[in-house]
């Protein structure tokens, strides 16, 4: 009853618009617990409305279980969505409301069995006999919930299911969910555009942007191999640390990558990795530190593979169990233009019309069709007197934010040592791309 769904080189554009989904491919197993994560209007739930067969593939190709899907009407799918705004019938009980779709599929037949099993299964028994009024936020989604599950789908697609809902049903739910679709071994694809709930719910996460698939990975690969700036700085809480470096290389010294006014010394020999940074020489990287990669402790007290810096204290972040520490380390952040201020403002698409002919040919391609994942306007070696920057809307101060246990006391203005422990380190070359750890030879994290 599970059911593979693949989507080979998928294209949507609406009436003559732009292409708001660029040629996706996707293999979902049977049984896979998949998560489209993206920021808002990036193309998630129009992905899904064409894998359900709402909404009508421009180019490419769906296949269930192999066979071409495109033309099939969504009643022949066998699939049942799950939306954002559950809606119940309000004149009718909980029971009407979950046998309702059965009484359709087979008029005649008497779906209390199925009602009253698919109730169990959730633990809404005793809720079986009230209207939609008389039950809460969560209740009201368990029985929509039951609504699908109990025509026995092959295949889920959540749009958002629990983004109505508080922080502590959230939760709750979404353990539910994620037991309740693996006992039923029903595929599923899941949309929603928190990482935390895509990280905790996915077998494996494909995360998209501007309608493009960035990178198809497990939660352990998306998080710890990001493929680009825009992957890395979109998962993970705090968000990576982006720093503006330049790699220098000089044939009779050590090697660095200068951060403005302090500099990350390489350790000697140089690993594989940061010898592949060599021909960089003289170019300007994105480095990502994850607030991990970093402590709170004196030069004296470096672990190998441990280098260095200072930071000034801007910013204290109080969490109870921990401290989020914004430094200021004198360097200049990368800007992750769709990420930095809470309402996404999305020009690049207009823009790209307007553009020089390459833009549009690789716009094309499928390559930069969003514009590019990471903005960097002057040069990184400007950064050393930028008195007075404020930080774009959203941001807090500071340029590194290092997590740390609450029992320090740390005030504004102090100077602090830190450690960088450069196993951790992570670098992008100018287009956002991940250029250390190198692709090709990392340990395949998803075995
Ligand atoms: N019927 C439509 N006609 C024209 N454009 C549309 C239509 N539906 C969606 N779009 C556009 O397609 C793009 C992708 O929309 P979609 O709803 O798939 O995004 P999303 O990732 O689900 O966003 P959100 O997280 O906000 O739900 C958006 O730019 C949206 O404006
Ligand atoms: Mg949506």
């Amino acid at each position: 009853m599970t059911r593979a769904i693949s989507l080979h080189h998928v294209s949507k554009s609406y009436a003559r618009g732009p292409r708001v989904v660029e040629r996706l491919s996707l293999d979902i197993r049977p049984g896979e617990f998949l998560v489209l994560l993206g920021p808002s209007g990036c193309g998630k739930s129009t992905v899904l409305r064409m894998i359900a067969g709402l909404e009508e593939v421009s180019e490419g190709e769906v296949r269930l279980d192999g066979e071409y899907a495109n033309d099939l009407p969504p009643s022949e799918r066998n699939m049942a969505m799950v939306f954002q705004n559950f809606a119940l019938y309000p004149s009718m009980t909980s029971r009407d409301n979950i046998g309702f779709p059965l009484r359709i599929e087979t008029p005649g037949a008497d779906p209390r069995a199925r009602v009253d099993a698919t109730a169990r299964m959730l633990g809404i028994q005793d809720l079986l006999d009230r209207f939609p009024n008389q039950l809460s936020g969560g209740e009201r989604q368990r029985v929509a919930m039951g609504r699908a599950i109990a025509r026995h789908p092959s295949a889920f697609l959540m749009d958002e299911p629990l983004s109505n809902l508080d922080a502590k049903l959230r939760n709750h739910l979404r353990a539910e969910i994620s037991k309740l679709t693996r006992d039923l071994g029903a595929t599923t694809v899941y949309v929603t555009h928190d990482q935390a709930e895509a990280m905790s719910l996915g077998d494996r996460v494909a995360v998209m942007r501007g309608g493009v698939l960035q990178q198809l990975g497990t939660p352990r690969t998306v998080y710890g191999l990001p493929a680009n700036v825009f992957v890395a700085a979109f998962i993970g809480t705090p968000r990576i640390n982006l720093l503006r470096g330049i790699v220098r290389a000089p044939l009779d010294g050590a090697m660095t990558i200068s951060l403005g006014k302090q500099f990350l010394r390489l350790p000697e020999p140089l690993c594989l990795d940061h010898q592949l940074l060599r021909v960089q020489q003289g170019r300007e990287v994105i480095v990502g530190l994850r607030s991990e990669a970093v402590r709170l402790a004196r030069a004296s007290e470096a672990r190998p593979g441990e280098v260095a810096i200072t930071g000034l204290v801007e910013h204290v972040e109080f969490q109870g169990h921990e401290v989020l520490v914004h430094f200021d380390t004198g360097s200049r952040p990368a800007l992750v233009p769709e990420l930095e201020s809470p309402r996404p403002s999305r020009p690049t698409r207009r823009r790209r019309r307007d553009g020089t002919v390459l833009d549009r040919l690789r716009g094309r391609a499928g390559a930069l069709r969003a514009g590019p994942v990471v903005v960097l306007d002057r040069p990184a070696d400007d950064e050393a007197d930028h008195p007075g920057q404020t930080p774009p809307e959203g941001r807090l101060p500071g340029d590194l934010v290092v997590r740390t246990t609450p029992d320090i006391d740390l005030r504004h203005g102090m100077q602090i040592p830190l450690l960088v422990d450069l196993a951790h380190l992570f670098v992008f070359d100018r287009n956002g791309e991940r250029i250390c750890p190198a692709p090709e030879r990392l340990p395949d994290l998803d075995e």
